[in-house]
């Protein structure tokens, strides 16, 4: 059966446009040289300012571009804020909603992430919705309490007909930034828990949904994170942000999905 992944590349708050030609330019090169296989999808995610140019440096490479996050309201007056249709119209196919950053900097809840999902599908983005527990609530655990109410919250009343497009990423905090990976055991045990919370939630199209793991993942996990079974791609921070461990981690999952 063919594997389909996502492999997406979260910048966070790194790169000037000019930096971000460079970086995009060179990760757009190696992924014309890798050629996935259509159920290999690759994402880039710059910071807004960056979305431009990161789009003109992939043009062509199959190498899509994401935003790393959205307001929920069309228009108005939100000083600072960017709406889901210009987020779209600047040609993002993506948008990242509910990183933990945003929960723990920004004090977005489950609540306020609900009206982002559903406007960000409404204008046809697909939202990458980000799940995962602290480490005090893993060692409690509660991880899979904590992950199932981010979900039955954050996806409360979402429209069927476009929820296939949702993709989710789990991304447990304690893994983000330190070097320190889940297992792939710990993140298969939580992504099956989340393949049957979306079960639940949303019916028989939770299938289809691409169910991402971010946290500390690089090319020497890669492999075996990526073989589990309910493992359908990364979402990737430090290792995004050089060329070459970005695409050995594309090269991992071009590798799997035609085994
Ligand atoms: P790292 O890959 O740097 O741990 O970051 C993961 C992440 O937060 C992606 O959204």
């Amino acid at each position: 059966m063919t594997r389909k992944y996502l492999i997406a590349g979260n910048w966070k708050m790194h790169t000037t446009p000019t930096e971000s030609r460079t970086l995009a330019a060179a990760i757009a090169e190696k992924n014309i040289f890798l050629k996935p296989p259509p159920s290999v999808q690759t994402l880039i995610c710059p910071p807004y300012t960056s979305i431009y140019t990161a789009l003109e440096a992939v043009s062509g490479s199959g190498v899509q571009i994401g935003a790393q996050d959205c307001h929920s309201e069309a228009k108005g007056a939100f000083t600072g804020e960017i709406a889901p249709n210009m987020v779209k119209a600047s040609g993002c196919s993506h948008v990242i909603l509910g990183h933990s950053e945003r929960r723990q900097y920004f004090g977005e809840t489950n609540a306020m992430l609900n009206k982002k999902i559903r406007a960000a599908l409404a204008e046809g983005l697909i939202p990458i919705y980000c799940v995962g527990e602290t480490l005090i609530e893993r060692q409690q655990e509660q991880t899979v309490g904590v992950v199932r109410s981010q979900l039955v919250d954050g996806l409360k009343d979402i429209s069927l007909q476009t929820a296939s497009q949702l993709v989710i990423a789990y991304e447990p905090v304690w893994a983000i930034g330190t070097g320190l990976a889940a297992t792939a055991e710990q993140a298969q045990e939580v992504h099956a828990a989340i393949r049957s919370f979306l079960a639940e939630i949303l019916g028989d199209i939770s299938a289809d949904i691409l169910i991402l793991y971010g946290g500390s993942l690089k090319p020497e996990n890669a492999d075996e994170i990526l073989s589990k079974p309910d493992v359908n791609g990364g979402l990737i921070g430090g290792a995004s942000l050089q060329a070459d461990s970005f695409a050995a981690i594309i090269a991992a999952a071009c590798k799997l999905a035609v085994s």
